[in-house]
This record gives C-alpha cells, sequence and structure tokens, in this order.
C-alpha cells in the first residue's frame, strides 16, 4: 500500500517545528507501524536528509516507551494498542496520516515525535515504591491477600507509563496514570503502611509538575493500551481526601527522637 505520511518535524526542544510530508511507498500490510517508519527513514539516510526520531524499546506493546498520535489518536486508531503493535493492515492504501508528538506542557518535546516524560518519574520517585524493611525476606505465602485486591492491583500494575492518557486528555491531566501507581500499592498489604502518605505525595507531586486537573471527559481510559479504568481515579481521590482529613502532608513524618 502507499500512504501520504504528514509528519511533525522539530529539530530540537524549543525550536520551531512544522509538518512535513512524505510518501510512504510499497509498505506491507504485514509491517508493525514503526517498522513501516523504518523503512521510511531508510530512505531518508540514503537521500542524505535527517531520519524522523520516534520512540521505542520492546517493541512489543510492554516498555511504554513508543506512541504519538496518529490522525489525532493517541497510539493510532487501534483500541487497547501500544503504536509497536499497531500493524499496517488496520490502514488503507491511499491513507493520509498526521503524525504528532503528545502534547502537553508536561511532556517538552525533544526531536520530532519524541518527549520528555520525566515528569513521570518525579511523580514516581515521590512515592511509587514500597520501602524496604532490613532483616531478611518474609515467607510470602504468610501474607495473604484476598482474590479481589490481587486481581485489582495487578491489573492497576499493567499500565506501562506512556503517557498516552495524558496526551489525549484535553487538560493534560495525569491522574489515570498516577491513580494506576498509587492503586497497585495501596491495594495490596505490602503498601498499606505508606499508603496515606503516597497518595498525597503523587496526588501532589502530579500537580507540581505540570499535569491539569481531571475534569471527567474519560478520553484517557478510552486511549489506555492497557485498558486501566478510570475507578482508579476514584480510588486515588478517596485516598487522598481521606489522607488529607487525617493532617497527612507531603513532607514524611520526623521522627518523635529528632533523627530527620
Ligand atoms: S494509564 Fe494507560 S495510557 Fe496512561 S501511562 Fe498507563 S498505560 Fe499509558
Ligand atoms: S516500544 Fe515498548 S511498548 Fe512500544
Amino acid at each position: 500500500m502507499n500512504l501520504t505520511l504528514k509528519v511533525w518535524r522539530q529539530p530540537k526542544g524549543g525550536a520551531a517545528g512544522r509538518f512535513v510530508t512524505y510518501e510512504a511507498k510499497d509498505i506491507s500490510s504485514h509491517m508493525s507501524f514503526l517498522e513501516m517508519l523504518d523503512v521510511l527513514n531508510e530512505g531518508l539516510v540514503k537521500k542524505g536528509e535527517d531520519p524522523i526520531a520516534f520512540d521505542h524499546d520492546c517493541r512489543e506493546g510492554i516498555c511504554g516507551m513508543c506512541g504519538f498520535m496518529i490522525n489525532g489518536s493517541a497510539h493510532g486508531p487501534q483500541r487497547g494498542t501500544t503504536v509497536c503493535q499497531l500493524h499496517m493492515r488496520h490502514f488503507k492504501d491511499g491513507d493520509v496520516l498526521t503524525l504528532e508528538p503528545w502534547r502537553s506542557a508536561a511532556f517538552p518535546v525533544v526531536k520530532d515525535l519524541i518527549v520528555d516524560r520525566v515528569a513521570f518519574d518525579k511523580v514516581i520517585q515521590a512515592g511509587g515504591y514500597i520501602s524496604v524493611p532490613s532483616g531478611s525476606a518474609p515467607e510470602a505465602n504468610l501474607t495473604r491477600v484476598p482474590k479481589p485486591d490481587a486481581d485489582l492491583a495487578f491489573e492497576a500494575a499493567a499500565c506501562i507509563g506512556c503517557g498516552a492518557c495524558v496526551a489525549q486528555c484535553p487538560n493534560g491531566a495525569a491522574q489515570l496514570f498516577t491513580s494506576a501507581k498509587v492503586s497497585h500499592l495501596g491495594l495490596l498489604p505490602q503498601g498499606q503502611p505508606e499508603r496515606s502518605q503516597r497518595a498525597v505525595r503523587m496526588v501532589e507531586t502530579m500537580e507540581a509538575v505540570g499535569f491539569g486537573s481531571c475534569s471527567n471527559y474519560t478520553e484517557c481510559e478510552a486511549v489506555c493500551p492497557k485498558g486501566i479504568s478510570v475507578s482508579y481515579i476514584a480510588r486515588m481521590n478517596r485516598d487522598y481526601v481521606l489522607a488529607k482529613l487525617d493532617g497527612v502532608t507531603r513532607e514524611p513524618a520526623r521522627s518523635a527522637k529528632g533523627g530527620g
């Protein structure tokens, strides 16, 4: 098949960008979308032109590195699919496709279709972990987890941190990502000691690093390649409100002996 691609080209962050039109010819329907771009880039390199920069790593839908807008949809038209797992058979000969990077103030463009998602790392650093107690590893079977909680935690843990939810949201909100991370730890017994502080630190960091607020558009859920439900946002908001009612702040509680 032959396609016309209108691709956002921007040499670096802060520089002016523009759409450049390319013709992608003789594309096999068996190729993935990124393989199609590889072929286009080989042609550009042969002509001495700058190849189109895009992020990727696993190309198996598990690492969360890939992602850009295709005709206004994060990861393209196929639901539940990362762009690395999107195949050309979902497109028609003669299609005109517009490719843009994630558009969000919190994700500045690095080059072409690549954005900097370090804002997600800051949200995780604020509380997306369980502190490791010293001593030997506990016997795993001593910590029982109710099956419904295990299932919910497992589904939340499927978030790959790709950023499609933020890109599709008219507010550039990161509630779906943050709520998945808050919930997959907060649902498990090991996550209980830090549950309140985790919710406060992650939610307030999410706001501080430039993400917008949730207005319940639910565009995030529609484009999430891992099917994360917006119900996790309600769970996160409940944890946050209860923690604030208990007087929990972003700063860690100081020891009574003045140790920190
Ligand atoms: S919630 Fe979904 S869309 Fe958002 S970062 Fe996680 S996997 Fe990507
Ligand atoms: S490259 Fe890893 S999820 Fe797409």
